[in-house]
């Protein structure tokens, strides 16, 4: 594992240390990345290596990247190396399946990677603002490394989100509002407490873990490129992250430098400045006036990290468009019935977008596609049995 460099600002380059905690930029707030020296692990024998130790030394899971990831001791649950499921109908598409990580979602890479910080650091509580999934994990996470979570989510997030915070021993606070105001009490409240906020692109380690998405799917691709990513977007760690591992990629020597994915970020019609911001070629986002869609994750009416997949967009080619939740729905229903994928409505969000993007020529049917599915459709039973007037008959 690689010693951390430095943190470094995503918007003004500016350097901070590593040695404590840190949040955001000190002089303009922006996200953090984490930087290495990446000499030690450069070139084709280092790559080879990953599959080898992850075979035999018990590095399981996103774990087999220690080779890029922070020199600490993993709190683990077993994250990451989801599997890729092929299509039956599209023969170029692939389905990265992140419900197959604990807690049912890939929220459980980020939260690993800043649970394991934090217990590295030395913390002993953690705040966070959650649109569900995060506060699951983050809440198991925490349980894992024994140390205290506080979560603030909407007081109608999925069902399973608020169950599993509260096995795990969370202290949770279900609020009237969306989690732009969960965020405002987090910030309004965490120094009083005493407690670290690690509120999305707010802390430097969420991105890192959630990067090894970006070099999962290439390593499984063969350490190649796919044409197209699609990312159900609500705060854009993911969208980040990947971004960060294929810049990583390359400087590595891992992959053939080239024609980077296009990076496809997918919204909801009830909850899209993302698509609003790309269409009015804007550099930020505003505020999303009353945020509404079944795809709880991505009610996020004013990403903080805007500004930077706005420039991922333009660097990769990309688009970003958002959906009805009847249409989010009937992909769910199509992939669940043709495919045999529960889809959750952020994923199936991705797969709607797949349809479109074919029917309009953005995408050919020979491009290489990997479509994020972020969450298992089983932890949405509650949202999508209501979406689909599915009920028991007593
Ligand atoms: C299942 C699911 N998909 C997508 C998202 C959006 O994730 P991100 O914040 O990385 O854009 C979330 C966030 O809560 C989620 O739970
Ligand atoms: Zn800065």
């Amino acid at each position: 594992m690689p010693k951390i460099k430095e943190l470094e600002c995503s918007r003004c380059k500016t350097a901070v240390s590593a040695e404590t905690p840190q949040t955001l930029c000190p002089k303009c707030a922006g996200s953090l990345y984490v930087r290495y020296d990446l000499g030690t692990a450069k070139g084709l024998t280092k790559r080879e290596q990953i599959a080898r130790d992850g075979e035999a030394g018990g590095w399981a899971g996103m774990w087999r990247y220690r080779s890029v990831l922070p020199e600490v001791k993993p709190v683990t649950l077993g994250e990451g190396w989801t599997p890729l499921l092929r299509s039956k109908r599209y023969p170029n598409v692939v389905v990265k399946e992140e419900g197959a990580n604990p807690t049912g979602s890939f929220k459980a890479r980020g939260l690993a990677l800043a649970v394991t910080m934090a217990k590295h650091y030395g913390l002993e509580k953690l705040a966070v603002p959650s649109a569900g999934n995060a506060a699951g994990a983050l809440a198991a996470y925490a349980a894992a490394a024994g140390i205290e979570a506080n979560i603030f989510m909407p007081k109608d997030v999925p069902f399973a989100n608020y169950v599993e915070a509260r096995m795990y021993g969370a202290k949770v606070t279900l609020v009237d509002g969306l989690i732009s105001d969960c965020g405002r009490i987090v910030a309004e409240r965490k120094e009083k407490e005493g407690w670290f906020d690690i509120s999305t692109l707010k802390e430097p380690f969420r991105i890192e873990g959630k990067k090894t998405m970006g070099y999962e799917l290439v390593e499984q691709l063969g350490w190649e490129y796919p044409d197209a990513v699609f990312y159900p977007t609500g705060g854009g760690v993911g969208f980040i992250g990947m971004w960060k591992a294929f810049a990583e990629l390359e400087e590595l020597g891992w992959v053939k430098p080239g024609k980077k994915p296009k990076m496809i970020a997918v919204q909801s019609s009830g909850c899209a400045p993302m698509v609003r911001a790309f269409e009015e070629h804007a550099t930020t986002s505003k505020m999303w006036e009353r945020a509404a869609t079944f795809a709880a994750g991505l009610r996020v009416p004013k990403p903080y990290g805007d500004y930077i997949m706005l420039e991922i967009l333009q660097a990769s080619g990309g688009v970003a468009l958002a959906f009805p939740d009847e249409v989010i729905l009937a992909s769910l229903l199509d992939w669940a019935k043709n495919e045999g994928i529960f889809l959750s409505p952020e994923g199936a969000a991705a797969t709607a977008a797949y349809d479109n993007l074919l029917k309009t020529g953005f995408l050919n049917p020979s491009d290489r596609v990997v479509l994020f599915n972020t969450g298992a459709g089983l932890k949405y039973t509650d949202v999508t049995a209501q979406a689909a007037g599915i009920q028991r008959m007593n």
